[in-house]
């Protein structure tokens, strides 16, 4: 079941307005400048390089919206977007907003590829475009930042010594198990285009003796030798279910008898509508590249079982499921 749409909301649905004249602010940078306290139209256009008086009116609109106030002729932070979007602070998450922003003209294209049935993008985002790789990689560093540390905590993984971690990305998730096991050795196996952005984040942490890089393509490649606990996480979205399967026989040839796997992605339920943050995601996957999309939770465990797993778990609903070789 959907969420309920009432007249009002109906039409609201059609006036996209609000998000472009956000996520416009974002990519002004409106937000930085307001850090230091309240500042005047003028103060944050020559701040940022533009037109005093438009940028006044979109000021203006955002106070409107309740992303700032204004107080006398000056505009101040509300305390969500000092946290998120000011960009010295900790917590900012411009770059995901950054993203949404480049993807408006291949969301433009939505009609056609419903139309025609064909991708509006060619190949692997990761292999073509790494310079947006790097960007999402950046993105999903901090999303990952906020759950990985409890993900390692939840899964016991102190009775095994090795672990891959399958197109590990950023290195996010094999550093919170590394720190959080110190006896762990992780092997993270990713696109050579894409090991340059982990291996700076691993030298950063200090953890290049825990965790070796090795690069190649897990739909072409071999997976460098056997482990106890083998992880994949945001990788099933991008790929056909032919290929899933493939992966998940070679996943299952790289786990160590009583070994352990671990599944992380956005799973759909068998209605495929719910949860519907997914159900939308699958599109954003449909308009963004050549064969993504999400997977219902029984598919997944289909595929695994296939290749040799049991006793499947759903340890989080709807985004990991465990499983043992
Ligand atoms: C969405 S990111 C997920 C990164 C990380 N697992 C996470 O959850 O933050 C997908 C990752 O898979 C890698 N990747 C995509 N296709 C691949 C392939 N065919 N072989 C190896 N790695 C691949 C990308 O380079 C990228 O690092």
């Amino acid at each position: 079941m959907g969420r309920e749409i009432s007249a009002p909301s109906l039409f609201q649905l059609g006036y996209y307005w609000e998000a472009k004249i956000f996520l416009t602010s974002v990519k002004l940078d409106l937000y930085t400048p307001m850090g230091s306290g309240p500042k005047t139209a003028a103060e944050i256009a020559s701040a940022v390089g533009a037109d005093p008086e438009n940028l006044e009116r979109l000021l203006d609109s955002l106070v409107a919206i309740g992303l700032i106030h204004r107080e006398g002729i000056r505009y101040a932070n509300t305390p969500v977007v000092a946290e998120f979007l000011v960009k010295t602070s900790p917590f900012y998450m411009g770059e995901l907003m950054l993203l949404q922003d480049e993807e408006w003209e291949a969301w433009g294209k939505l009609e056609e590829v419903v139309r025609t049935g064909k991708p509006p993008v060619k190949g692997n985002i990761f292999m073509n475009r790494p310079e947006v790789g790097e960007k999402i990689l950046r993105v999903l560093d901090r999303m990952a930042k906020r759950v990985a540390p409890s993900l390692a905590e939840r899964i016991d993984l102190s009775g095994y010594k090795t672990f891959l971690d399958v197109g590990g990305g950023a290195g996010t998730f094999s550093m919170a198990f590394c720190k959080r096991y110190p006896h762990l050795q992780g092997t993270l196996f990713d696109l050579p285009e894409t090991l340059a952005t982990t291996q700076k984040n691993i030298d950063k942490e200090k953890m290049t003796g825990r965790i070796r890089l090795v690069g190649g393509n897990f739909n072409l490649d071999e997976l460098p030798g056997t482990f106890d606990v083998v992880f994949l996480s945001d990788i099933l979205h991008y790929q056909t279910s032919e290929e899933n399967a493939a992966l998940f026989r070679k996943l299952s040839r790289a786990a160590n008898p009583g070994g352990l796997i671990i599944v992380k992605d956005m799973f759909l339920n068998e209605d495929a509508s719910n949860p519907g943050w997914n159900a939308i995601f699958s599109i954003h996957m449909m308009v963004y590249s050549e064969k993504g999309r999400c997977f219902s939770g029984s598919e997944i465990r289909g595929w695994l079982e296939k290749a040799g797993f049991h006793w499947v778990t759903e340890m989080e609903r709807n985004t990991v499921l465990t499983a043992i070789k």
